[in-house]
Parts: C-alpha cells; structure tokens; sequence
C-alpha cells in the first residue's frame, strides 16, 4: 500500500485582478511506497514546493485526489520559519510535544552532535546561523518518528561536511523503513540519495522512474578541456558530437589537455 497517493491533482493561483490563473500543478499524479527515497526535481517555479504543500494539506486544491495511509508526516519547509525567540532545546521540545511518537532522546542526541549543534541547544534561534537553523529544522522533521519525512530543499546553505552527515542520516533512516520525499537543485545530491526521481516541469510530470534510468540512460556526457590562447576553457560534448567538437579543436590549433568522461549526465 503506498504511503501518499495524489491523483490528477491539478492547482491554480490567481495572477492578477482580472481573476486571470495560472495553472501551478497540472492532472499531477505520483505515489509515495515505503521505505524509497524520491528525489523530486524541477526548475524555480515549476510546482515542487506547491505539490508538498498540497500533499500536507496546507492548500486547497481544484480538483484531483491526494490520499494518505498515514499520519505522520515530518515536514522541512523550503523557508524555515521556526520560533526564534525559543531556543534549540525549546523548539525541539516543542515539535515533539506535538506528537506522541518521538526518537529516543539518546537519538536526537546524536542526531544533534553529529550535525555539530547539540552544544548550540541553549541559543536562541534568531542568533543561530543559517545552516544552523537548516540542521535543526532537520533534525525537528524527523524528530516524532514519522514514516514518511518530506525535506524541501534540505541541504541548501548547508556546508560541505554537514551534507554529506545529512545524507548519510537519510540513507540510514531509510533502510529503517522511513520513506522520504526530498527536492534539491544540486543533482549530485539528488543521485546520491534517490532510488527514485519524479520530475516536475511546468506543474506536469515529466518523468518518474528509478534514479539508475533517469541517470544512466542519457547519452554519456565528455568534458574536454583545452588551452585557447594560454588559458584553460572548456566545452561539454555527448557521445555523438565527440568527434566533431575534438576534430573542431584541432583545426583551430588548440591545445588539447585532457577529455574526461562525466560518470553520471547529470550535468
Ligand atoms: N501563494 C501563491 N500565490 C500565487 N502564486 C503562487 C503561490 N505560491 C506559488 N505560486 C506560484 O506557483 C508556481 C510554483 O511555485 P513553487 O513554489 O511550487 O515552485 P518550486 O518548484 O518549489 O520552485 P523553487 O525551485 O524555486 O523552490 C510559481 O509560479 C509560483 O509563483
Ligand atoms: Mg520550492
């Protein structure tokens, strides 16, 4: 049985005075299953944060059907807006004083030191910085238990380490059988972590399938990198424009350095 089933869901905003609309979410129609980590893509604008609202109830929409084998749900929201008078400490009491499923407290604890915050849990948000907030808001998304956890852009003004201990914890939950529902604009990250991908272009579904199809089955992308005029440039060529751009150089007298094969066409 899926977790989340949204069918046809279709959304609709006004744009102006005129009662003119746009159409944000169009006959959209996707599953959540247990246990799968979906990345959900798709350019500014084209209805990724519209659909998690729609899925946690916090729009209404024209029509389709969104239906819910469960009720808990952890949620980051694209723009936290957690209490900033509270502190770290207050605010996660206070996220699971919500529920009445909640991790261990040994749990959160760790959650808290590996993200570099648990000696953070006295300040006030408003003087916490801005990944700060990012890791706690995480960490307050999964802190009930839920079964499913839907991050919306959870990495995003994190740094470097602290993203690779977020996905790391992603993917251990998940083998747990939590199931997670993430966006992300880098798609390094989004490969890393999905089994799945659901694409989203101007409020239609574009492509849902396993990462391995939507990664793989591009054509295989070259970078090759050249000396023009005693500085490094560079151009990006698929499989079948190989030739043609490395034979393009030649003529031109450029010095070839090196073609690298990018492993995964996600560029
Ligand atoms: N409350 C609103 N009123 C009017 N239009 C809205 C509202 N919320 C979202 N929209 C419009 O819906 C469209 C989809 O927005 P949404 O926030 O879902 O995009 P997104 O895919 O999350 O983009 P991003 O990658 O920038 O976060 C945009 O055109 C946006 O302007
Ligand atoms: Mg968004």
């Amino acid at each position: 049985m899926n977790i989340v089933d949204l069918n046809n869901v279709t959304k609709k905003y006004f744009i102006n005075k005129n009662k003119e609309h746009q159409k944000v979410l169009d006959k959209v129609s996707l599953n959540i299953q247990k246990g799968e980590i979906i990345g959900f893509i798709g350019a500014n604008g084209s209805g990724k944060s519209t659909t998690i609202r729609a899925i946690l109830d916090l729009i209404r929409i024209e029509s389709g059907k969104i239906e819910k084998n469960t009720k808990s749900i952890g949620y980051l929201p694209e723009k936290t807006k957690l209490y900033k008078d509270l502190t770290g400490r207050e605010f996660l009491s206070f996220v699971s004083s919500l529920n009445t499923n909640s991790l261990k407290r040994s749990s959160v604890i760790d959650l808290l030191e590996r993200l570099q915050i648990q000696n953070d849990q006295e300040k006030r948000i408003k003087n916490y910085s801005k990944g700060m907030i990012q890791k706690l808001g995480f960490v307050s998304a999964l802190i009930n238990d839920p079964e499913l956890v839907i991050l919306d852009e959870p990495l995003s003004g994190v740094d470097i380490n602290a993203r690779e201990i977020i996905k790391d914890i992603i993917k251990e939950f998940s083998k747990d059988g939590k199931s997670f529902f993430i966006t992300s604009h880098n798609m390094q990250d989004i490969a890393d972590l999905s089994n799945r991908i659901i694409k989203i272009v101007n409020g239609r579904i574009e492509f849902n399938g396993l990462a391995q199809e939507y990664f793989y089955d591009l054509n295989q992308t070259y970078r090759i990198k050249y000396l023009k005029e005693n500085v490094v440039s560079e151009v990006v060529a698929d499989e079948s424009s190989l030739s043609e751009s490395l034979q393009g150089l030649k003529e031109k007298k450029y010095k070839l350095l090196n073609v690298i094969k990018i492993e995964r066409s996600i560029l």
